[in-house]
């Protein structure tokens, strides 16, 4: 495992709202990420960008940005997202930069663990990353969700909103 060092051309900077078009446009060409709508929209990236400013970051190549983390701490454990770097850039020590920086960001804010979710169709590749740095899978857990869209409502007592005519 490489430990993070400078690298010739590259800044690891916070990663601000105007980054989002490049940003987004890293993600979008990224086969191994699953870009979803709502939470990728600018305006929910705007969000979570407010709720994490100090634990969010991307990678500089004179202004074109090369790599993105998004760090995130709910007040108990801390979750990564979209740790990407462009094809091009791999290999370079970028993606171990990029997650060192968040790490020592998140250390911190007071986070003891963090977290990251591999998607299955991406497990081969990444899950080498991860566990170069010395990250675990768990045997003890699987991942469930639920979409409070309309369940929210049902848990409140409050009848689903209707389309009235
Ligand atoms: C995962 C990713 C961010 C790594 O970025 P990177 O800048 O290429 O990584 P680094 O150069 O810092 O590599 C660090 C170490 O991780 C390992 N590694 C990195 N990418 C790897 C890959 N695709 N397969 C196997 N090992 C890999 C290497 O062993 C390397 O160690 P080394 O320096 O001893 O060779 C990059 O491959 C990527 O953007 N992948 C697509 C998006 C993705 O899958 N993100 C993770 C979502 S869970």
């Amino acid at each position: 495992m490489r430990t993070s060092t400078r690298i010739p051309g590259i800044i690891i900077r916070a990663m601000r709202i105007e980054d989002y078009d490049q940003t987004a446009a890293l993600w979008g060409a990224t086969r191994e990420i699953k870009v979803y709508s709502a939470s990728d929209s600018r305006e929910d990236i705007q969000k979570f960008l407010e709720m994490n400013r100090d634990t969010c970051f991307v990678a500089d190549a004179d202004g074109q940005i090369v790599g993105t983390i998004l760090g995130g701490f709910d007040g108990r454990r801390g979750y990564i997202y979209h740790l990407v770097v462009e094809g091009a850039q791999r290999g370079r020590n970028i993606g171990s930069a990029l997650l060192e920086k968040t790490k020592v960001a998140m250390r911190m804010k007071g986070v003891e663990k963090i977290h990251i979710f591999v998607p299955m169709h991406n497990n081969r590749n990444s899950v080498a990353f991860w566990e170069s740095h010395g990250w675990q899978r768990r045997a003890d857990l699987q991942m469930m969700s639920c979409t409070l869209e309309t369940t929210a409502f049902m848990m409140a007592g409050t009848p689903a909103p209707q389309n009235k005519a």
